[in-house]
């Protein structure tokens, strides 16, 4: 089997269908409109599809004609950003301050291109696959319902994957080992005692106290970190005072831990609350920390599927098509399908095109991709799943 010839001639429909999707594009947790547009297609193509009565996205399941005994997931991710659109399309969102900018109707595209070509080659397919059309990938959770509810029970092995625009267009990018970062986040508070701006002897000043905490939380990649993980520790926002003469009680802050490696993730925490109690009282005032763990960090950890992915890719596009994928400190919440289905991969599509004018990160209102490398993305999510079955079929 390999799928790139027809899923070539599959480009059209795959991109009339992202035109549609990026046309009306949906908040998370609000894809009604996406789920019933995927819905009618998979209907029509005669797929059975599952969908939920208090949740967006849907399941299809294609059953092989063979025997085998294997489940395969392949993921898309269908939900949209806040942002209002200025990329000059001449499909832009219809949706005033909702946009398409990371690309998820691109995934959700070609998930529906990788159906129509799973589809037409059931009965030579040994096993099941099912395509998850997930809802709220944005929201940080989104993922964690169809596990949480068990929908995910019977598969052995998922995949997932994302258009990326720091990979050349068309090139299908894999990495073993550590892929994506975790994300936490945290809120600070500190307390202190108001005054005067001009006795600061009469106050505890909660400006000053915050800036030392930020300062000492560096401390935690710098000195405390084992220097060969990879740590971000980011204070994004503080709020502060209301006065230039007063001298405030109470400083917030919010932030964002990110990094790889379950060790370095779990220690984190404590260490964040002990610079955070400790300093605060070096200043005279109190601070608390609130913690939240967010996204596990996402990765490759199954060297077999790493393997199939880039033999499919070398299958369908040969050695050219694939390139090594570089570590990024973004977040995915597959990581809780992974976390769920140890057997998974995550891969990036690159997406970078300058003379396209396909250079814009995603989250950017101006995101843009060069939509001829689409049904390369349905050719990698097909030939993925053929070529697992076929090789869990044959007992290898
Ligand atoms: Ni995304």
């Amino acid at each position: 089997m390999n799928f790139a010839k027809r899923a070539e001639e599959l480009s059209d429909q795959i991109i009339k269908d992202r035109r549609y999707l990026h046309q009306h594009p949906e908040l998370s947790y609000k894809e009604k409109n996406t789920t019933a547009y995927l819905v009618a297609s998979l209907k029509e193509l005669g797929i059975p599809v599952q969908t939920f009565e208090d949740y967006t996205g849907c399941i299809a399941t294609i059953k092989g004609g063979k025997p085998g005994k294997h489940t395969v997931l392949l993921r898309g991710d269908i939900d949209a950003l806040p942002i209002k659109e200025n990329s000059g399309v001449e499909f832009e969102s219809e949706n005033e301050g909702v946009m398409h900018a990371c690309g998820h109707d691109c995934h959700t595209s070609m998930l529906l291109g990788a159906a129509r070509l799973l589809w037409e080659e059931r009965e030579n397919l040994p096993g099941t696959v099912k395509l998850l059309f997930q809802a709220a990938e944005e929201a940080f959770y989104g993922s964690r319902y169809y596990v949480d509810k068990s929908y995910l029970d019977d598969v052995d092995a998922a995949m997932g994957m994302h258009v990326w625009p720091t990979g050349p267009s068309g090139k299908v990018l894999v990495k073993d080992g550590e892929l994506m970062a975790s994300c936490d986040n945290f809120i600070i508070t500190v307390h202190g005692v108001s005054s005067h701006g001009s006795e600061p002897q009469h106050g505890k000043d909660a400006i000053v106290a915050a800036s030392s905490i930020l300062m000492n939380l560096q401390h935690i990649v710098s000195r405390i970190n084992d220097p060969s993980n990879s740590l971000v520790v980011t204070v994004g926002k503080i709020q502060a005072g209301t006065q230039f003469n007063i001298i405030t009680d109470k400083a917030v802050m919010e932030g964002t831990v990110r990094c790889y490696s379950k060790e370095c993730r779990a220690m984190v925490e404590e260490n964040m609350r002990r610079i955070v109690e400790c300093t605060a009282a070096a200043e005279g005032c109190t601070a608390e920390l609130e913690y939240f763990y967010i996204e596990p960090s996402l990765v490759n950890a199954d060297p077999m599927l790493t393997d199939i992915a880039r033999k499919a890719a070398v299958k369908l596009y040969g050695e050219d098509g694939i390139e090594e994928a570089k570590k990024a400190t973004g977040s995915e919440d597959f990581s809780y399908i992974m976390d769920k289905i140890p057997s998974s991969v995550f891969l990036f599509l690159g997406c970078y095109d300058e003379e396209k004018g396909c250079v814009y990160p995603v989250h950017n209102e101006k995101f843009k991709i060069d939509e001829d490398i689409l049904h390369r993305g349905s050719a990698e999510y097909a030939q993925f799943a053929a070529d697992y079955l076929e090789k869990m079929a044959k007992g290898e």
